[in-house]
């Protein structure tokens, strides 16, 4: 088991540079098996979800040749269908865009129902499945598979789809399935996050033809096929938005690089609502933090709004303000169970339904807390960087399924963060 060990309460100075968009890559590597060539994939970020896909697409008879450690070829060419098993699917939540793939491709798929962060409520998928139902599939849940099937041509047929709820899911998966189909999609309330854009974009480059990625209509004319070609994925809005988070936290001036600063608005918005500077310069932000931090309100929307990916790390600031901040959870129904560690770092937080109030204290103090899910483990970072003392962070794993080299990244800021190999608590207990 990894833990990573931190010692708070130093501010940070320096640069970072920002790697790709993970909710990009973890949709454009599925919508790769929809290709009949080479992509080849720049700004893919080191992840364990990338991993992760690659390995499934690998299964698939895909070839996988890495150029650097950030580009990576994927041929498609030859790959045939495969069940995606639990054990995969169960690992991240972006198995669910190889439903729209391989549908796309192959007018059929088999994929267990997807896992991923549990933010302690459900995260349903009956938006996507209508979708593909109004595409002319036969979908059916059993024995946990998501099972679809186009009708007898084998192909897809386009469709005017309204989603009933804004989902960030729902609509690259309908893309990515509307791509190969025959005729013209429509989708209508969908939703207009930065990697929705890169992932059309993707698509686009490839030989698809989608149009109002960004807008609240998709636009799809189906096409025969897609062929290779090279694309570089966007910077990640959520990475970059983390390390503004932690210079809020812990104070100091740093230079957050190789960002697309409108990307950063609605987050950037807030911190200066806290008393953080933030200068664009080309594309990166000087941010900085050197007087007090002062309290905000926060409500999470789907884009352009405040990002719920962006809330426990933005909470974990919040902790340490003057007064009292109330975050309002509006995209989960509940997604405040991190902050019962960060109460055993000495916060002051109350939870009521997808309400947090957040009562500012003078200091945290380090203390031993777990990671319950991705951006939580960001936030409990945030918290153990700016808090008094020594901190011990378990389950690590969530974080590193979305952040590239984020104890090398905090280290080059002056953090003070290693990352243990502990003998797993469980193999102990067994041995003992
Ligand atoms: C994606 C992100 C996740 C982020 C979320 C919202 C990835 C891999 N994950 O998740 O990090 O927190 O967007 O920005 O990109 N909903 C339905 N029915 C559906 C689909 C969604 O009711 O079929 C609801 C969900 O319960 C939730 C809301 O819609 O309340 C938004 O979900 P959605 O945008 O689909 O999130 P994900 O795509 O799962």
């Amino acid at each position: 088991m990894t833990k990573y060990i931190v010692e708070g309460g130093n501010p940070l100075f320096g640069e970072v540079h920002i790697s790709g968009a993970k909710n990009a890559a973890v949709a454009i590597i599925p919508a790769a098996l929809m290709v009949n060539g080479v992509c080849r994939i720049e700004n893919i970020p080191q992840i364990s979800d990338v991993t992760l896909l690659l390995s499934i697409l690998q299964d698939m008879g895909a070839k996988i040749r890495f150029l650097n450690k950030n580009t990576v070829e994927i041929d498609c060419s030859s790959a045939h269908n495969a069940r995606v098993p639990y054990d995969s699917a169960r690992r991240c939540r972006a198995s669910y865009y190889l439903i729209g793939a391989l549908l796309g491709r192959f007018g059929l798929a088999d994929v267990a129902l997807p896992g991923g962060c549990d933010f302690g409520g459900t995260r349903p998928i009956d938006q996507h499945l209508k979708g593909f139902n109004a595409l002319g599939a036969q979908v059916e849940v059993q024995s946990g598979f998501i099972n679809a099937r186009a009708g007898e041509t084998g192909r897809l047929k386009g469709a005017n789809i309204f989603l009933d709820k804004v989902s960030v899911g729902a609509t690259i998966n309908i893309m990515l399935a509307a791509a190969l189909a025959e005729g013209s999609t429509v989708i209508e309330n969908v939703a207009k996050e930065p990697h929705i854009v890169d992932v059309a974009n993707f698509l686009n480059s490839m030989g698809a033809n989608i149009r109002g990625a960004g807008t609240d209509i998709i636009k799809i004319r189906g096409v025969e096929q897609l062929h290779g070609g090279t694309y570089s994925i966007i910077p990640d809005q959520i990475e970059a938005g983390t390390y503004m988070a932690a210079v809020a936290a812990c104070g100091g001036q740093i230079k957050v690089c190789n960002i697309i600063p409108k990307h950063m608005d609605c987050i950037t918005a807030k911190l200066l609502e806290m008393g953080v500077e933030v200068e664009e310069i080309e594309d990166n932000l000087l941010v900085r933090r050197i007087g007090p931090l002062m309290k905000t309100n926060i409500k999470t929307m789907p884009y352009p709004g405040f990002p719920t990916d962006m809330q426990p790390q933005l909470a974990a600031a919040l902790c340490l303000a003057h007064g009292t901040s109330i975050i309002t959870e509006s995209v989960w129904s509940s997604r405040f169970r991190y902050t019962d560690e960060f109460k055993r770092m000495g916060a002051q937080i109350q939870v009521d339904g997808n309400l947090a109030i957040i009562e500012g204290v003078e200091h945290l103090s380090g203390a031993q807390i777990e990671a319950c899910d991705l951006r939580a483990g960001a936030a409990m970072i945030i918290a153990a960087l700016a808090a008094y003392g020594t901190s011990e962070i378990t389950g690590v794993q969530y974080i590193e399924r979305g952040y590239e080299s984020v104890i090398e990244k905090f280290r080059k800021l002056g953090g003070n963060i290693t990352s243990v190999e502990v003998p797993d608590e469980d193999e102990a207990l067994s041995a003992g």
